[in-house]
């Protein structure tokens, strides 16, 4: 069986480590998303390289009143999927290991965050930077795999990357979604019945941008208002937090040139907020 490895026993599984490494971080909860960029990191690691993924509810990422205490955690069901999914080692610390009761130090993000799902979670990309770039300095991996799902997450690791000149190449993977279109995500198992049925009207509602952009459709507030205007009419439990058009790079609103465009969209079915994004 696959090894869960504490701080210590990481660095000793890395000292002994000299081929090409390839990161996967997690929270668990693990899905056939997860096993996509399990299975991408095993790739591109090839037949010598090794994978590690870890497994940790990072607590510094989520808001008082979110849903860190009923997070989803199965930790040997989720050992099992890594392993099928080709990974090597699996780190999974302890809370107290991560954060000694006085540590006192972060990584603060001052400009991708303030945005999109940033600016109804403050401080969630602050706590996502902090424990991405510990894994870094633990693992030391050359590559490290992301889902393009949580695409400001994507974009906030690739520009932590660039401004604090870690050298570690980051790899976006296309999401992954159920048979209807939903986007996966552990937070899935929350919808009820009703809501579940409703949810892929996110995915619809972006594929009606995209086909408004394919005919020369620029103006954001005209995309916006057609992803509205298709999510009222089929879903009426949903409640938009937000839907934006943006730059991929710097999610900034998309400029006259709209080059690499984005819309990002999260909405609440009940108490569960969904993400999803598409790239025009
Ligand atoms: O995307 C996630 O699951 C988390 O935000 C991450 C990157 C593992 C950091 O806790």
């Amino acid at each position: 069986m696959i090894r869960l490895c504490t701080i210590t026993e990481l660095r000793q599984w890395r000292s002994t480590q000299k081929s090409l490494l390839v990161l996967v971080p997690t929270m668990g909860a693990l899905h056939e998303g997860h096993l996509e960029l399990m299975r991408e990191a095993r790739r591109i690691a090839g037949a010598d390289g090794r994978v590690a993924a870890s497994i940790f509810v990072n607590p510094l990422q989520f808001g008082p009143q979110e849903d860190f205490s009923k997070y989803p955690r199965d930790i040997e069901s989720d050992a099992a999927m890594c392993q099928s999914a080709g990974v090597d080692m699996i780190f999974a610390p302890d809370v107290s290991e991560m954060y000694p009761s006085d540590h006192s130090i972060m990584v603060l993000d001052t400009r991708l965050s303030k945005t999109l799902c940033g600016a109804s979670r403050p401080g969630h990309f602050d706590g996502v930077c902090t424990v991405v770039l510990k894994f870094f300095n633990l693992v030391q991996p050359r590559t490290a795999v992301f889902g393009k799902k949580d695409y400001q997450q994507l974009a906030i690791i690739k520009r932590m990357v660039r401004d604090l000149n870690l050298s570690i190449e980051i790899i976006g993977c296309e999401t992954v979604r159920e048979a209807d279109g939903l986007a996966m995500s552990s937070r899935n198992r929350y919808l009820s019945d009703e809501e579940r049925r409703q949810a892929p009207a996110i995915r619809q509602a972006l594929l009606e941008t995209q086909q408004c952009w394919m005919k020369g459709g620029r103006d954001a507030d005209v995309l916006q208002g057609v992803f509205m205007k298709h999510i009222t009419q089929v879903a009426p439990l949903h409640r938009v937090d937000y839907i934006a058009c943006v730059n991929r790079e710097t999610l900034e609103p998309l400029n006259e040139g709209c080059q690499n465009g984005l819309m990002a969209a999260a909405v609440y079915f009940g108490g569960t907020r969904l993400i999803d994004n598409l790239e025009l």
